[in-house]
């Protein structure tokens, strides 16, 4: 058996490593392996190997179904939230038949269906912030995404029932985001300890009542189908598969859960991200409204989603502190060369987003925050993957990027706001992603104009 590079302590060790300081851990891993290392992060499994060459990432993503596969099962960890029918849990023909059945709503036409309910949705959520007082852009950011989802996705609106499954469901989400709980893919037992257990045992009831509201939705829905709505809980029911056959009530339920959990906290850590430098970084900002400002009093979604500045900024917080650190797992079918190490099958690798990101010789000086980068070369999307690749490539890129440039946009060009506290924020883990270690405080100063209204006043 072939040795791999890789950290040579306890298992245990490697394991609170990842768990608390997974980022910088990445980092000295690449600085004293190399292209490919293993971690020991279950004593009783083989290591899992990293990889974060785009050579190697293309290797391992595009492969998929030859070589390599991109198993459901090493996902279980979501099972218990998300379903067995999950997108994310299936593998092979399964995995392809769900995809196909999903992927109709996100395709770039009907996207646009959305643009005017992230607009209001955004308006309504600042326009209830107090002036000239803090609040941490990460709330209003989730507030807005989650808003969305409900509405976008599951299609409900107002009302006491949507006020119950949004609190559940925000619940829910905040509760598996933090450490302790990634610890129990690699302590499985710790959910029996007295205290850890009673605070599962929550979390279970919240997800079953959640679950009583979502399957009452889906049966009322049934009951009075109208095609003419556009909710993606609407698409997903007329969605057939090759065979013509439609979802099940399970199924829906599990993609819908599967949508609001892959979608909605991702989505608000970037929007905060981004909200983060451009108020940090001055002449980003600046640049930034000129782009803005130019486009007059209300633009149109689609010239918004062109924009090249506000895409470079975009691209930019992906790329520096990528939500997502890694792709879903692949697992070697055939033997297969990787990094000049040959694998045998069985192996399990993942694609390194985080380091993939922070390459000197892709992204020089990768600590700053550098925008302009994106505006002076192309990078293939094995450089620039904060979206996966291949079989598994996120289902919601179009959408989660169509929201971070509709909602900043809309914020930018409207209000003016400053950030309040000048320390530097850093990422951390956040359940299975990452996100501020802090608060960013924001405090809205003033309602701005844009600059050609301005200008024409001034004229008259
Ligand atoms: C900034 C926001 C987002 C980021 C950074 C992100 C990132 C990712 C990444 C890295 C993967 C794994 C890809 C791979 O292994 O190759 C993924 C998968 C997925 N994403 Fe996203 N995502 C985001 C937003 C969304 C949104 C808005 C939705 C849906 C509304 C969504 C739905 C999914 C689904 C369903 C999968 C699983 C695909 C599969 O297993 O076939 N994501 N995402």
């Amino acid at each position: 058996m072939q040795i791999l590079p890789g950290p040579k302590v306890p298992s245990t060790i490697q394991v609170l490593n990842w768990i608390f300081r997974p980022m910088s851990y990445l980092r000295e891993c690449a600085k004293n392996y190399g292209e490919l290392f293993a971690l020991k992060l279950q004593s009783n499994l083989p290591p899992i190997l990293f990889v974060h060459s785009p050579e190697a990432m293309q290797q391992v993503l595009s492969n998929d179904h030859k070589e390599l596969e991109a198993p459901g099962d090493l996902n279980s960890i979501f099972e218990y939230l998300l379903g067995k029918n999950s997108v994310i849990s299936l593998s092979g023909k399964n995995h392809q038949r769900q995809r196909q059945l999903i992927m109709p709503p996100f395709h770039g036409e009907r996207m646009r269906n959305y643009a005017e309910l992230i607009e209001s949705i955004t308006t309504k959520t600042i326009n209830k912030q107090p002036k000239n007082q803090p609040f941490n852009i990460r709330n209003v950011s989730q507030e807005i995404t989650l808003q969305i989802m409900m509405e976008a996705v599951f299609g409900i609106y107002e009302g006491e029932q949507a006020d119950k499954l949004r609190n559940l469901l925000c619940e829910i989400i905040e509760q598996s985001s933090v450490p302790w709980r990634v610890s129990f893919l690699y302590f499985p037992k710790l959910k029996d300890v007295i205290g850890i257990s009673e605070l599962w045992k929550q979390q279970i009831k919240k997800q079953e009542k959640a679950d009583q509201l979502i399957y009452q939705e889906i049966q009322e829905r049934r009951k009075n189908f109208d095609p003419q709505r556009t909710d993606i809980l609407t698409l997903l029911m007329s969605s057939r598969d090759e065979d013509g056959q439609p979802m099940n009530d399970e199924e829906l339920r599990d993609e819908l859960m599967t949508l609001l959990f892959a979608g909605h906290e991702t989505t608000a850590t970037a929007i905060s991200w981004a909200f983060y430098w451009i108020h940090k970084l001055p002449e980003v900002r600046e640049k930034l409204l000129a782009e803005l400002d130019s486009l007059g009093e209300n633009p149109d979604s689609n010239t918004i989603f062109k924009l090249p500045y506000l895409t470079a900024v975009c691209n930019e917080t992906l790329r520096i502190y990528p939500v997502a650190m890694l792709t879903f797992p692949r697992k070697v079918k055939t033997p297969i060369s990787i990094c000049g190490h040959q694998l045998e099958p069985g192996t399990v690798i993942m694609g390194s987003i985080y380091l993939t990101h922070q390459r000197e010789d892709i992204y020089p000086e990768p600590q700053k925050f550098n925008p302009e980068r994106f505006i002076e070369r192309q990078f293939s999307p094995y450089e620039f993957i904060p979206f996966g690749g291949g079989s598994r490539r996120c289902i919601g890129l179009a959408f989660a990027q169509m929201e971070m440039k509709l909602i900043l946009a809309k914020v930018l060009k409207t209000w003016s706001m400053q950030l309040v506290d000048t320390q530097e924020i850093q990422p951390q883990r956040r359940g299975l992603v990452t996100g501020p270690n802090g608060p960013i405080n924001l405090v809205i100063e003033n309602l701005r104009q844009p600059a050609s209204v301005k200008l024409e006043k001034a004229t008259v």
